[in-house]
């Protein structure tokens, strides 16, 4: 892991277009979803980050055979179904690595995943995970640290997929993938609604499933014998299209999105407009603009169709601007605040109390070396560069560059002073 850091120099308003890439959070469950197919998958604008090669190395120790072609298409073909063991060493790295299993028992009927961990962003329990596949028919334990899954044969079942926090993105795309495959049929209540999640059943559908209801609560699966191969385009990624949403506003600049999906970012757009930032949907994409006066709001992140927890950070980097107090409650991850130190480091000044945080808007933010910490909060630290007076340090940007693609050549493009530079932390 090497020690890169971002150097940027704030104030440049940032103008011109924007290309936004694949979604990350879309790629990963559908590369998965490959272990399970017959023949060929070809996957267009999968997003060459650090997360998508972590899976990738993952399926080629799985049997799957990885091909980057050159016209930047991912191709997977699995070819050997022996090893059915996602290691402790890679999961370690990505937790998302948990989607192989529902994969591997649907087609193998056995799967050995290592637990994930805790992470930056709090506690991160599989359980939905367990008791969908238990539900589906299989028998799993706990050994050595690993969760070893083994069927004779899944069977449909219905189940109610809810936790404490809501809905599962993770946990409805592996038992949506299990029961792709199983006897029967399947009723998920309380599915994760999230575009990610359609995304995955258009895919499968696409690949020979009978998938109905993705996008709302009830998602039914009748199984079906085998999957076949297909090519298939995933997903605009709508965090890096409000990521760039919030650059734009943050340095009082317009740039125009390219490949951006309003609908999936509804909650996200409604917040901006309250804030006083202009988004609107032209020819070439969506052009983003904002008046100087920023107004403080009330946020709250919800699952989809509510304000996504990916973006929590990034919309604090901007109300630490605004002309009054925003309170943002954090209702997906409580403890997803790791950003909230690290920009009073910067002169926000923030208070948080439990899952809220309360800010005070400043008239400026002031550079400083600053830690980045999980994805999307060293998101916000370059966002907060963006707008500081003076030369920001963003160090540890291996978290950044696990889901965005070349954060800093975009920006770059688009006149922000932003250098990727080799180094130590000193
Ligand atoms: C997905 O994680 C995303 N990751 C996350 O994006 C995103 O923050 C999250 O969904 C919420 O939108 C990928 O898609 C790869 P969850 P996931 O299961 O599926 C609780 C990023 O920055 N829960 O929907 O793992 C959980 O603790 C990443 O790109 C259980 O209680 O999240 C949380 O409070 C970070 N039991 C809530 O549900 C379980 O078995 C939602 O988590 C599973 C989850």
């Amino acid at each position: 892991m090497g020690l890169a850091y971002f150097e940027i120099n704030g104030g440049p308003r940032l103008r011109g277009t924007v290309r936004i890439s694949g979604a990350k959070n879309a790629a990963l469950p559908i590369m998965a979803a490959s272990l399970m197919c017959e023949g060929e998958v070809i996957l267009h604008d999968v997003p060459p980050v650090s997360d998508v090669t972590f899976l990738a190395e993952l399926l080629s120790k799985l049997g799957v055979e990885v091909e980057w072609r050159p016209d930047g298409a991912l191709r997977l073909v699995a070819r050997d179904e022996m090893n059915c063991r996602a290691e402790y060493d890679i999961v370690r790295k990505m937790r998302a690595s948990i989607c192989v299993l529902g994969p591997l028992l649907a087609k193998r009927h056995r799967a050995q995943v290592s637990m994930p961990g805790g992470c930056a962003i709090g506690d991160r329990p599989v359980n939905l995970h367990l008791r969908a596949m238990q539900l589906l028919g299989a028998d799993i334990e706990l050994v050595n640290g690993d969760i070893v899954a083994k069927t004779k044969k899944l069977h449909g079942s219905e189940m109610f997929l809810g936790g404490p926090f809501g809905s599962t993105v993770l946990g409805t795309a592996n038992a949506m993938m299990a029961a792709t495959l199983a006897e029967g049929l399947t009723v998920i209540e309380m599915a994760a609604c999230e575009p990610e999640v359609v995304d995955l059943a258009n895919f499968l559908n696409k690949c020979g499933a009978s998938i109905t209801g993705q996008g709302t609560p009830r998602i039914v699966i009748e199984g079906v014998k085998e999957l076949h191969g297909c090519e298939y385009r995933i997903i605009p990624d709508r965090i890096e299209a409000g990521t760039f949403m919030v650059a734009s506003a943050i340095t009082n600049g317009e740039l125009t999105l390219e490949n951006c999906r309003l609908d999936h970012l509804m909650a996200f757009v409604d917040r901006l407009t309250a804030i006083g930032v202009n988004v609107e949907r032209s020819e070439r994409g969506v052009t983003v603009s904002s008046a100087r006066r920023l107004e403080p709001v009330d946020v709250t992140t919800q699952p989809f169709p509510g304000f996504p927890t990916d973006l929590q950070a990034q919309i604090m980097a901007l109300l630490c601007l605004a002309d009054g107090n925003s309170i943002i409650t954090e209702k997906v991850f409580p403890d997803r605040f790791l950003h909230v130190a690290e920009l009073s480091r910067m002169g926000a000044h923030l208070r948080k109390e439990g899952p809220t945080v309360i800010v005070q808007g400043v008239k400026r933010l002031i550079a400083a070396p600053v830690m980045a910490s999980d994805l999307r909060a060293s998101a916000a630290l370059v966002l907060a560069g963006l707008a500081a007076r003076g030369t920001t340090r963003v160090n540890r940007i291996y978290h950044i560059e696990r889901g965005y693609v070349r954060i800093d050549e975009k920006l770059r493009a688009v006149g922000a002073d932003i250098q990727r530079r080799e180094g130590d932390e000193s």
